[in-house]
């Protein structure tokens, strides 16, 4: 049976270094939910963490429910149900269109916790500076429907609204960051300079936890923000915490030739487990256990050992590794290994802790649609509706 196996020490770490960098810059550091959110796991993460970046009313749920601390919310659109209960737990409540915030705009400054100010409302803002490679991760791509562009806050009605936010980076670096700021700056600086500013959000995206990154560089950009402006900085990093802390252990189920090529049938599929491997698209790495093996996964089992599969024709066994679904495309990669893989083989597929868990399950806590059924006589009734319990049940 197919798992995905996390690590809390190696969570902890990436943790710890985080607060390292929210203790240096005195920004404060915001797990994103969209990217982990397996409760179970933040034993390792909480002490470490000033709260919860969500998406919407699930995960702001689940972030009061588990984490506790800070909860900061932006959905590219809010239902009023939604963010009437929002308004109950939420702390910062960011809104991406000018016609949202006016249309709920009373309705938030009239809420008794916005009155004793325990939650602020902001703007999610577009910079319109690229820096991303892969056009379906990039939030300023032409046409994108993901934050306010600069000319449509010229002449708007700012009142009430004490933060900006921006989120564009994904995997990325502080000299990315430093570039988009410095057109956030150009764009948008006028604004978060106004007296009623209280909070400036950079949004996820930021690699710190990888040992390349400028941490430095990240921890002086922030003082010079927080030098500059009379604001509160928050970074809601996602895959930095959890990168290098999982992997998705499956089992070869069949191995075949077919048309010249060599199939191993795994128990997982890219579609139905890790759409990444399709949408973005991207190669994992992938272990075979193995005695004598000398790879690392990000996880190990004392006692167990393996071996890094190459690619293809680099060792002697070359195999497509696919999925037992009936997507033809539905194929994690062609990977070679020094032995013949078997039926009961274990493949371990790399840092899958974040993104690939949430996209397995509910991505960014967007609730499952219900299904409902239409009958001859034109009646219809609702016969499954999925709920915020559906959710964190299968999340662990
Ligand atoms: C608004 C927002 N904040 C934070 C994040 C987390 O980004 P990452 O996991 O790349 O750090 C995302 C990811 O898409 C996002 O959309």
């Amino acid at each position: 049976m197919a798992d995905f196996l996390i690590s809390l020490p190696a969570l902890e770490k990436n943790a710890r270094l985080l607060h390292d960098t929210g203790v240096r810059s005195g920004a404060r550091m915001l797990l994103a939910l969209k990217a982990f959110s397996t409760t179970s796991a933040f034993e390792a993460i909480r002490p470490w963490c000033d709260g919860c970046c969500a998406s919407g009313l699930y995960e702001a749920r689940l972030a009061a429910r588990h984490m506790g601390g800070h909860i900061a919310v932006f959905s590219p659109a809010y239902q009023e149900a939604e963010l009437q209960e929002l308004l109950d737990i939420a702390h910062h409540i960011d809104f991406n269109s000018i016609p949202q915030w006016m249309r709920y705009r009373e309705m938030c400054l009239a809420h008794p916790r916005a009155i004793r100010g325990e939650v602020l409302f902001g703007l999610r803002v577009n910079p319109c500076h690229s820096t991303g490679h892969t056009a379906i991760y990039d939030p300023c791509v032409p046409g994108s429907r993901l934050g306010i562009p600069p000319e449509q806050l010229k002449d708007a009605d700012l009142s009430g609204l004490s933060g900006l936010h921006f989120h564009t980076l994904c995997e990325q670096g502080a000299e990315e960051l430093i570039e988009t700021f410095r057109a956030f700056e150009q764009h948008f600086g006028h604004l978060l300079a106004a007296p009623t500013m209280r909070y400036f959000n950079l949004g996820g995206g930021h690699w710190i936890t990888k040992p390349f990154y400028h941490r430095k560089a990240l921890i002086s950009l922030l003082q010079e923000i927080r030098g500059t402006y009379d604001v509160e900085v928050f970074l809601e990093p996602g895959e930095a915490w959890a990168i290098h802390t999982g992997v998705l252990r499956a089992t070869v189920l069949d191995v075949f030739e077919s048309l010249g090529y060599h199939h191993a049938i795994l128990d997982v599929s890219a579609s139905a487990h890790m759409p990444d491997v399709l949408e973005m698209p991207y190669r994992p790495d992938v272990y075979v256990l193995h005695p004598g093996g000398t790879g690392t996964p990000a996880v190990c089992i004392p006692g167990e050992q393996y071996h890094q599969a190459g690619e293809p024709g680099e060792q002697a066994h070359t195999y497509r590794l696919g999925a037992p679904t009936c997507l033809a495309g539905d194929v994690i990669g062609d990977f070679s290994f020094p032995a013949p893989l078997h039926p009961g083989d274990t493949i371990i597929l790399d840092d899958m802790a974040h993104y690939t868990i949430v996209k397995t399950t509910h991505f960014n806590g967007v609730p499952h649609p219900s299904i409902s059924i239409l009958h001859a006589d034109g009646s219809q009734h609702t016969v499954r509706q999925l709920q915020y319990a559906d959710f964190e049940h299968r999340l662990g």
